[in-house]
């Protein structure tokens, strides 16, 4: 494994962080057992890894910190986060926020939490997150029960990072997540000079995601970009349209290309992954120890993609099937 330092706080962690929301949720998310989750914990941790993400809506923080357990505390970081918004979309008073912590702090089963982060936070609601919930939150960071705080951004709702650009003027974010992909390359000029200049720690999410695993939806995409005139109509016409990647010297497959290209992009320090299969979590964290792609496939790769927004943040069954007001909220928080 490689380790890193977390921005201004300090944490070394591994560069490659084990994701237990999204999709998968450790496998719980696809139908495994508790036991296949904490199995999995415990793999990750025997291949070095070090940073696990989870939150109060994933339903994993129970399982994460008995997969931890016996783990002495310090040789883990754990991220975890609270909701800002109730069901019905309205901001959370400090109480409720405190009162999440303190349900993370219980479920995991620890006396602090690494990374405390307000949740996928809109622009429209993060005036109120500074205001109301900081200095609650900072309260706790003087108690003991967070040692750093975190943000994390809502992608498809604002898919040019207005949120973190703001987020990123106000000195209490000690670590933000976001998210960063071969085809949402936005952050490069919206977050990264931002956090390098200030010391700021960051989380990179959705690195795969769906459009990278699923090579039907990669093409569907990439055919109705062509459609708009946003990407040349030979790659989206192409068998496999990102093949020229894969070559000797280059990467192995679509996750492989995926993770090394966020790994190596200048200011990203820990790269999430989720999985609910051991085979994926072996590849991945293999992936994220190669080398750097080759300098003209991330050129190529920024040169064809570097100009679009709002691309390959949505699961595919919610972009047929937009949630309504009444879709679980762990969903929506999810998938949007
Ligand atoms: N706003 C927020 O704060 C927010 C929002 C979303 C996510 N997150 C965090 O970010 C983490 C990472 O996001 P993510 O879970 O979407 O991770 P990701 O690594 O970008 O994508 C995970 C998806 O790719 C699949 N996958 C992973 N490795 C694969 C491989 N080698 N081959 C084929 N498919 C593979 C997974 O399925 P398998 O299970 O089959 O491997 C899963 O469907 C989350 O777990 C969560 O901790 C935060």
């Amino acid at each position: 494994m490689q380790y890193t330092t977390l921005g201004r706080t300090g944490l070394r962690v591994s560069v490659a962080g084990l994701g237990c929301g999204g999709n998968s949720r450790l496998g719980l998310g696809s139908g495994k057992s508790d036991a296949d989750a904490i199995a999995l914990v415990r793999a990750a941790f025997d291949l070095g890894v070090t940073f696990f993400d989870t939150a109060e809506v994933y339903g994993t923080e129970e399982v994460l910190g008995r997969a931890l357990a016996g783990i002495p505390r310090d040789h883990v970081v754990i991220s975890s986060k609270s909701r800002i918004l109730d069901d019905g979309g309205t901001p959370l008073p400090s109480a409720a926020v405190l009162a999440n912590l303190e349900k993370s702090l219980r479920k995991l089963a620890v006396d602090y939490i690494d990374v405390f982060h307000l949740h996928a936070v809109q622009d429209a609601h993060y005036a109120y997150a500074r205001d109301e919930l900081v200095p609650m939150l900072l309260r706790q960071k003087e108690k003991g029960t967070i040692r750093h705080l975190g943000i994390t951004e809502s992608p498809p709702r604002d898919p040019d990072q207005l949120m973190l650009s703001h987020a990123l003027g106000d000195p209490c974010w000690e670590v933000v997540m976001l998210a960063y992909h071969m085809m949402n390359q936005g952050p490069r000029r919206t977050v990264f000079p931002l956090t390098m200049a200030r010391g700021v720690g960051t989380l990179l999410m959705f690195v795969v995601r769906n459009i990278f695993s699923r090579p039907a939806l990669l093409a569907q995409t990439l055919k109705d970009l062509a459609d708009e005139g946003l990407v040349p109509r030979e790659i989206a016409d192409a068998d496999e349209p990102l093949r020229f990647l894969m070559h000797d010297g280059g990467a192995s497959s679509l996750t492989d290309a995926a993770y090394r290209f966020a790994r190596y992009e200048p200011g990203a320090q820990v790269i999430l992954f989720g999985t609910g299969d051991q085979e994926h979590l072996r590849t991945n964290v293999a992936s994220l120890l190669k080398p750097p792609l080759p300098r003209a496939d991330v050129e190529k790769l920024h040169a064809l993609f570097a100009n679009l927004r709002d691309v390959g943040l949505v699961f595919p069954d919610f972009a047929r099937a937009p949630f309504s007001i009444a879709t679980p909220y762990v969903e929506r928080l999810e998938h949007r």
